[in-house]
């Protein structure tokens, strides 16, 4: 790509912008009247070629990008958002983005999955996380990436959506296919092996992208890029007397002098922020930063609506996607893996041993495992078989536990990236391409071809193991404070293993 070309208005941004001194009207008007002329004579008088600048590297002279023209408006109501971190976490963002659309009535676009960590937000309870339209920006940037790579792979095509389109309880369109029409532009020339994107094409995806991600600002009955984040904003949705009240977690005041930050976190509800009667309700698009939200010292760091007692549809969907299962063709591999290969009862052990916080917590999260051997040893077990799913590759077993567990009597399973079982999961999944088949609603028709090559098989690798811990029926031991673990848990909970 030919980065040069991609240069960000920053006199455009809204965010600066805010803070500017006040300057007097008439040096303004001065100002914008020579501008005016400046341009005209350059425009008129001097050809392209004895600019000193190239002209691409002027800003984009857009008072009303063509996507915002009323003539060319896309039809409906759409809901974006930057997805980040693992997958996990993406998955939360996600169930959170199904949430807000619905109380907006808005239609999902969904993202693809992103790579482990390509995009991070920062930390909400440090009040250090990126901006929202940088946040954005960084997740066009690599959903582009993953294209151009040929490795895009949906969220949809992962996470079974059927039973929220089926009854139309949620409306989707895949990002592909809004990319497409709201850019104008074929997404399929795009992934290629030189990696090469011609010039103008990248230019106008580049130009389209910081437009949806807000670098220009937002645009009337077109594009609300929303700016609140965690920092500023708690979202709430029918709670009495709740909306613009302050959060109960706020910076400390060691924190607002050390790091010279304002901020003051205010209770917002929802619907009355940017539902109807609201600016942004108007708006084709409306773009959130980061839906991700946790459980902070009494609070919810972003988002706290978990229940609507007031409103019975919102309620049935927040009890509804609470669990949202893996796409049949991942769920029947795990159970094809426990049924076939393990054969009989097994437990599940998944041990987080290498990643950041877990480095150092290995004899606890051993120690779970241990006792849970001796009480299935204590009830007669003859031969236990452990399914072991961890991030420690077996070439580094020996001298801990696990290597002196892989020498007892009993009998370890596992799954590697290279098995088949995973590379044919993964075609699988890749040529049912649920993930395009999602957008029904709209007219939308890109007419995208569905890609042939999985982003990594180390995901494929994950889900399927969730699956098959999700079929242990002798029991799970999990890693405190894993997020895979809790998604096992959930998996449990919801009995995907039978039937
Ligand atoms: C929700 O949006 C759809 C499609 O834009 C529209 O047909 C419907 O009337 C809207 N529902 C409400 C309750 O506003
Ligand atoms: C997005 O990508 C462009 C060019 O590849 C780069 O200049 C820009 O800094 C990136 N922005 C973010 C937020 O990652
Ligand atoms: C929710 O319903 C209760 C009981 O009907 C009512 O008192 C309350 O004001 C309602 N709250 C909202 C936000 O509508
Ligand atoms: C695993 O073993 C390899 C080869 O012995 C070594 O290079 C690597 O550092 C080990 N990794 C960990 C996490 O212990």
């Amino acid at each position: 790509m030919e980065t040069s070309t991609l240069i960000r208005p920053n006199n455009n941004n809204n965010i600066k912008s805010k803070n500017k001194k006040q300057t007097s009207p008439l040096l303004t008007f001065l100002f914008l009247f020579t501008l005016i002329l400046l341009f005209f004579y350059f425009k008129y008088f001097i050809s392209p070629s004895l600019l000193p600048i190239s002209p691409k590297k002027s800003l984009p002279i857009l008072p009303l990008p063509i996507q915002c023209n009323p003539i060319n408006r896309l039809q409906g109501k759409f809901l974006w958002y930057a997805p980040h971190s693992g997958f996990s976490n993406q998955l939360g963002e996600f169930k959170n983005a199904i949430l807000m659309a619905k109380i907006l009535n808005r239609t999902v676009i969904v993202p693809p999955v992103l790579d482990h960590h390509a995009v991070v937000l920062g930390s909400c309870p440090k009040f250090r996380v990126m901006e929202a339209s940088e946040l954005r920006l960084s997740v066009w940037n690599h959903s582009i990436q993953l294209l151009r790579d040929c490795r895009y792979v949906s969220m949809a095509d992962i996470v079974d959506l059927s039973p929220l389109v089926s009854d139309s309880t949620v409306r989707f369109v895949d990002f592909r296919a809004f990319v497409s029409t709201w850019c104008g532009i074929n997404l399929d020339v795009i992934c290629s092996k030189d990696q090469n994107i011609p010039s103008p094409l990248s230019e106008s995806l580049w130009q389209c992208g910081s437009l949806l991600s807000g670098y220009y600002g937002s645009f009337s009955g077109c594009l609300s890029a929303l700016e609140e984040d965690c920092r500023t904003t708690v979202w709430t949705y029918q709670k009495d007397g709740e909306d613009g009240a302050l959060d109960s977690f706020q910076p400390d005041d060691q924190l607002k002098k050390k790091k010279k930050i304002s901020f003051i976190r205010r209770r917002k509800d929802v619907y009355k922020t940017l539902g109807p009667g609201s600016a942004a309700e108007s708006a084709t698009v409306l773009a959130f930063g980061s839906l991700f939200t946790a459980p902070y010292k009494g609070s919810e760091s972003h988002i706290d609506i978990h229940e609507a007692p007031n409103d019975s549809i919102i309620q049935t969907l927040i009890e509804k996607i609470e669990f949202l299962p893996f796409v049949p063709e991942i769920i029947n591999a795990g159970k094809k893996f426990a049924l076939q290969t393990i054969k009989g009862p097994f437990l599940c052990a998944q041990l987080r041993l290498l990643d950041g916080q877990f480095k150092n917590h290995h004899k606890a999260t051993f120690l779970s495992l241990k006792q849970k051997i001796e009480s299935l040893k204590q009830t007669g077990q003859k031969q236990i078989h452990i399914f072991v799913m961890t991030d420690l590759p077996m070439a580094n077993w020996t001298g801990n536990y696990l290597g002196s567990l892989a020498e007892s009597d009993v009998k370890l399973f596992v799954i590697r990236e290279d098995d088949d079982l995973v590379q044919e999961t993964a075609k699988d999944v890749m040529v049912a391409g649920h993930g395009l088949e999602v957008g029904s609603v709209s007219q939308i028709s890109a007419g995208i071809k569905k890609r042939r090559h999985p982003q990594s098989l180390t995901d494929f690798l994950l889900y399927i193991e969730e699956v098959v811990c999700s079929c242990a029926s002798l029991g799970f031991v999990g890693t405190a404070g894993s997020t895979i673990a809790e998604s096992i848990e959930l998996m449990r909970k919801h009995d995907i293993c039978s039937g």
